[in-house]
């Protein structure tokens, strides 16, 4: 019997399209991009980011050491992260890394000591936590006191004051998977507040303002290119380019979520009273956003069905939390059947476990419309 490997899907058409809309609005509202590559490492994803012009934002030695091994130059990496180990801020500094956040002024005496024990020529940034609250789900929202990010803007300006000369900006991430843009006009404001507080001796020359642009997760055909001149206008709003040239920004969700998609197989069908339950070949191991935040992505299927039927759409690991979601509508499912789960770009293979001892997935790459059949997939993959 014929078996289809579940595999992610790159639609690097789309992913083009997205990076050159990304660009011209980055032009056009004088922003610069460092791609945020905890939202998706894989290779060629990446070398299309890079091609596109992008810098990388990255989160470990790891992430760094892949940026470099791709090309990009040590100028074009940030490398943040509020939990950086010595052997991780050693690694950055020993490669000139272009700018290294700091999230407390404990890690900012460290990095001070290390660079200058190593000579190192990488710039320093803090990160600020800005006490500001936005509309998403708590465990992607970032820029409250309460959180683990950043320093207080009171604890930067101790820094600013003593060592003016040792810190060339300051970097802001409010949240992720933030959709109304009015929370972007807020960080412009809450921003040009705290940097009108700073000495006028010390001049600003680097400003980070993060990610979070969100991406429609339930409807991604209506956009399939996030709204980035959108975002960049929000943030502009209150912070005119007098005030810096070019600011940065590290967009991860917004370039590689919808360019994504996850396919798997129905294994068996489940009949309850209320709702059938499909087990299929895939679930948390291979998309965790679902389990961890309770996200949900557009799931359909391909048969010929005409009649539709309720289901919860579950994974194979034994965890009654191993689910996509109830109450989707789809057509009467059947072992065999393929299903598609939207959206899963970014932070979907970034994130996958090896729990059961799981395999990563194959990769398909798409990259001209005429290949976008999924015939092409079932061909390369089945076995
Ligand atoms: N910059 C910093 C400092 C960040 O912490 C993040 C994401 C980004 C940039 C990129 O944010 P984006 O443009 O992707 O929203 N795993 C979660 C998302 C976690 C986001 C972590 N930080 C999810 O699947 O929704």
């Amino acid at each position: 019997m014929r078996y289809t490997r579940p595999y992610y899907r790159f639609d690097l058409t789309l992913l083009q399209e997205t990076l050159t809309a990304a660009q011209s609005a980055a032009s056009q509202h004088a922003f610069l991009l460092k791609y945020a590559m905890k939202a998706n490492h894989e290779s060629k994803v990446l070398a299309k980011i890079k091609a596109a012009g992008l810098g990388v934002d990255c989160v470990s030695q790891e992430e760094i050491a892949r940026a470099l091994a791709l090309g990009w130059g040590p100028s074009e990496i940030v490398f943040a992260g509020s939990g950086k180990t010595i052997r991780e801020i050693t690694y950055a500094l020993r490669n000139n890394i272009g700018i290294l956040h700091c999230e407390s002024i404990e890690e900012w005496q460290l990095v001070q000591s290390w660079k200058a024990e190593l000579g190192a020529t990488t710039l320093i940034a803090l990160r600020i936590n800005p006490d500001l609250r936005v509309d998403t789900h708590e465990k992607i929202s970032t820029g409250e006191k309460k959180h683990k990010f950043g320093m207080s803007f009171s604890e930067a300006l101790q820094i600013v004051r003593q060592h003016p000369t040792t810190i060339v900006g300051f970097h802001f991430h409010v949240g992720s998977q933030i959709l109304d843009l009015s929370y972007f006009e807020d960080l412009s404001i809450t921003v040009r507040s705290l940097l009108s507080q700073l000495p006028p001796a010390f001049r600003l020359s680097y400003l980070n303002l993060g990610g979070g642009l969100g991406v429609d997760y339930l409807h991604p055909e209506r956009a399939r290119v996030a709204d980035f001149s959108g975002w960049m206008k929000a943030l502009r709003t209150h912070l005119p380019t007098s005030l810096i040239q070019e600011i940065v920004l590290e967009p991860g969700r917004s370039i590689t979520a919808q360019c994504g998609t996850l396919i798997g197989e129905v294994q068996y069908i489940k009949k309850r009273e209320e709702q059938s339950i499909a087990i299929l070949d895939i679930g948390m191991t291979e998309l965790l956003r679902p389990v961890l935040y309770g996200s949900r992505h557009k799931i359909t299927a391909m048969n010929d069905s005409c009649i539709t039927e309720r289901y919860t759409i579950s994974g194979p690991s034994c965890e009654s939390s191993d689910t996509f979601g109830e109450g989707y509508v789809l057509p009467t499912l059947s072992r065999g059947d393929l299903v598609t789960i939207h959206t899963t770009g970014a932070y979907g293979t970034s994130m996958r476990l090896s729990y059961n001892l799981k395999e990563p997935l194959n990769v398909l790459y798409v990259d001209q419309p005429a290949q976008t059949s999924l015939k092409a997939g079932l061909f390369n993959f089945a076995s």
